[in-house]
């Protein structure tokens, strides 16, 4: 049986489609949406949480980045963001348990990767502990819109729902909303993966319980270039949030 999760196989072959812009949600959903809300970075101590293969360095770079530090639970992704970005440190480590002092960053990032924790509160209360008094931590999250609805047949056509029927001599529920819930999931490529997707106000719950103040919040919408690519793939996550990202700060 393949490994829940199996980021070590797959991070050559995902660093190869993220080099190559291959990957649909980052480049045209998930990172744009990144990109819209980052600040001046310049002179700022950046945690680049879950840095996967390193790519997101070059994003933030963009924006002044120059003192960053990524980390990542795959060794093999940390091999090959070392390999590529050989100016940037990056380091094995998890998430729930980081191993900076207190008050190190003034900054922390966190691309598709809270997701992973099954204790969410613990990976806050973590990086407001490693955030200095003042500095903000900006990531995303699967939204339950996409990642919490069921896939079922209709007429022959697999088809995602979120929803229930209306008669209740036939009660049912697809997907569900409101829950904290783990999902086991194998994409079309292969990849296993094991995740929890929570409604925006449970993060929102847990951050505020963790100190943070939370500035900004985005539901994610697919952006027009990606018409010209993918007709179908712009509509569908135009129209239905596949993220969502948070914007938090620890107070001054
Ligand atoms: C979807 S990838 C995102 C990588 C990168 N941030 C990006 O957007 O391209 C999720 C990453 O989270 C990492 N990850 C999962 N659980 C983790 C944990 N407990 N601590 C640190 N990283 C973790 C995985 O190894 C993987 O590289």
């Amino acid at each position: 049986m393949t490994q829940v999760n199996d980021y070590d196989n797959w991070a050559a072959i995902r660093q190869k489609e993220l080099k190559a812009g291959e990957k649909l949600p980052h480049r045209f959903v998930e990172k744009p949406a990144m990109r819209k809300l980052l600040p001046d970075l310049a002179g700022k101590k950046v945690l680049l949480l879950g840095c996967g293969t390193g790519e997101e360095s070059q994003l933030l770079a963009e924006y002044g980045a120059n003192d960053m530090v990524g980390i990542d639970l795959s060794q093999e992704s940390v091999r090959l963001a070392k390999e590529s970005y050989p100016n940037i440190t990056f380091t094995v480590g998890d998430m729930h348990e980081l191993e900076f002092d207190d008050e190190s960053f003034d900054f922390v990032y966190s691309s598709l990767t809270i997701h992973y924790s099954e204790q969410p509160e613990k990976v806050y209360q973590e990086i407001y502990r490693v955030l200095k008094p003042g500095g903000s931590l900006q990531f995303s999250v699967g939204h339950p819109m996409r990642w919490a609805s069921e896939r079922i047949e209709i007429e022959g056509v697999v088809t995602r729902v979120l929803g229930y029927s209306e008669n209740a001599e036939k009660p049912r529920l697809y997907g569900t909303y409101s829950s904290f819930k783990q999902y086991d999931e194998t994409f079309p490529s292969g990849e296993v993966l094991r995740f929890w997707i929570a409604p925006p106000s449970t993060h929102f719950k847990l951050l505020r319980q963790s100190g943070f103040n939370v500035d900004n919040f985005v539901e994610t919408r697919a952006i027009e270039e990606c018409k010209e690519v993918d007709a179908y793939y712009f509509e569908r996550n135009h129209e239905f949030p596949q993220f969502s990202v948070f914007v938090t700060r620890k107070p001054a």
